[in-house]
């Protein structure tokens, strides 16, 4: 998506690969929304803390980071010696499966490209079908967003409120976005709508990423605090619900999806308000037989105790300074423990829709369509 820069939109992934210098380029997306920065990992190791320590975060995104952040390992590999770079790979599989729990794109993502590599006969062979499957892998997530987007486009009316929770927006993808596709080709289509995004505690995925997103894109958007959406439902201001999910299983239909949504899900059922999932092919885990087997992350407890920004101007309190320095406010009692799971699962029943590159399906139908939908046996 475009991001103006110096006055100038200009065209960019969340997440790519440089091959000159075997490094993934990631967005920076912790100095969001005050400073826009890009930096490089040097090797599979850095790449897989950039996953952990949220440098890049949401599933499509740490999906593509992780493809490329094992043939970025696969290309590292010096030697001829396959049985030394299949243990070398594994290590890099394992390490980079490691880095955050919940979402199952990484894994998804790095099996793909398991797979086509495993087509090569020598070593510089794989490595190079490594290379070409990250691509690839990072190329259909932008093509699922896009058809997300014409399918999930038709639920939008012009005049809808619409809430979303955390960030399911490009950032979170290669590009384009799961629950922000429809928004981005609904307003394409010249619809106006005004959308609500969750700030979404403790990290404020919502308040940072989303909102810095839609107002890079010039839709009417404003933050509301996690607690709001009730009274805003109950006043009728909220038409539609949009949401992404890390992992959504094809069995049950149920979706893994950051901390807050199942909460959301459940209100939006009380007031019979269209509660839709947008998600990649990627996201669908077609093993786990139950959410509870979902492993949630568990943050750690600084998350919940305080909150990172940048230092306001005193002189404006609207306007944050735009030095970009990030910093940390200790916000709860000094002597208190705080619980912080990232993660909660909603059940099937309180989903309206699940919008796919292959079209809307309700959760239920998920399996009878799998095929359709990227299943192999
Ligand atoms: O902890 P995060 O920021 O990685 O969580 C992201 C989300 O929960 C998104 O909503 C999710 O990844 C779905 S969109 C890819």
């Amino acid at each position: 998506m475009n991001v103006t820069v110096r006055g100038r939109p200009q065209p960019f992934r969340t997440v790519s690969f440089d091959a000159a210098t075997n490094s993934v380029r990631l967005i920076e997306q912790r100095l969001l929304p005050h400073e826009f920065k890009i930096i490089g990992t040097k090797n599979f190791r850095e790449t897989a803390r950039a996953i952990t320590d949220m440098v890049v975060r949401g599933a499509g995104a740490i999906g593509a980071t992780a493809a490329y952040g094992l043939a970025q390992g696969a290309l590292a590999f010096r030697g001829r010696d396959q049985k030394k770079f299949s243990a070398h790979l594994e290590l890099v599989y394992q390490t980079l499966a490691a880095a955050r729990p919940t979402a199952v794109d990484p894994v998804n993502a790095m099996n793909d490209v398991r797979r086509e590599l495993a087509r090569g006969e020598t070593v510089e062979e794989q490595q190079a079908l490594a290379l070409a499957a990250a691509e690839e892998f990072a190329n259909e997530d932008v093509r699922h967003c896009e058809a997300i987007g014409r399918h999930g486009a038709k639920l939008i009316r012009a005049g809808m409120k619409i809430l979303t929770h955390c960030n399911a927006g490009w950032l979170a993808f290669v590009d384009v976005g799961s629950a922000t596709a429809p928004l981005y080709a609904a307003q394409a289509q010249g619809k106006k709508f005004h959308m609500f995004c969750d700030e979404t505690r403790p990290r404020l995925q919502g308040a940072t990423l989303t909102a810095w997103e839609l107002a890079q894109q010039n839709i009417s958007h404003e933050i509301i605090a996690d607690n709001a959406a009730g009274h805003l439902m109950q006043r009728g201001e909220i038409d539609l619900v949009i949401v992404g999910s890390d992992r959504t299983l094809g069995r049950t239909g149920e979706v893994a999806n950051k901390i807050g949504t199942y909460t959301k899900a459940v209100l939006a059922a009380r007031h019979k308000t269209p509660f839709y999932v947008a998600i990649p092919l990627s996201t669908i885990d077609w093993n786990l037989k139950s959410g509870e087997k979902i492993p949630i992350e568990d943050r750690h407890e600084n998350e919940v105790l305080g909150a990172w920004g940048a230092i306001a101007n005193p002189l404006s309190e609207s306007r944050p300074a735009l030095s970009g320095r990030r910093v940390y406010i200790r916000v709860a009692n000094p002597t208190s423990a705080a619980r912080n799971p990232g993660f909660d699962v909603t059940p099937a029943e309180l989903i309206t829709g699940i919008i796919t590159p292959a079209g809307i399906f309700k959760p239920p139908e998920l399996w009878p369509h799998r095929h359709q939908l990227g299943y192999a046996d």
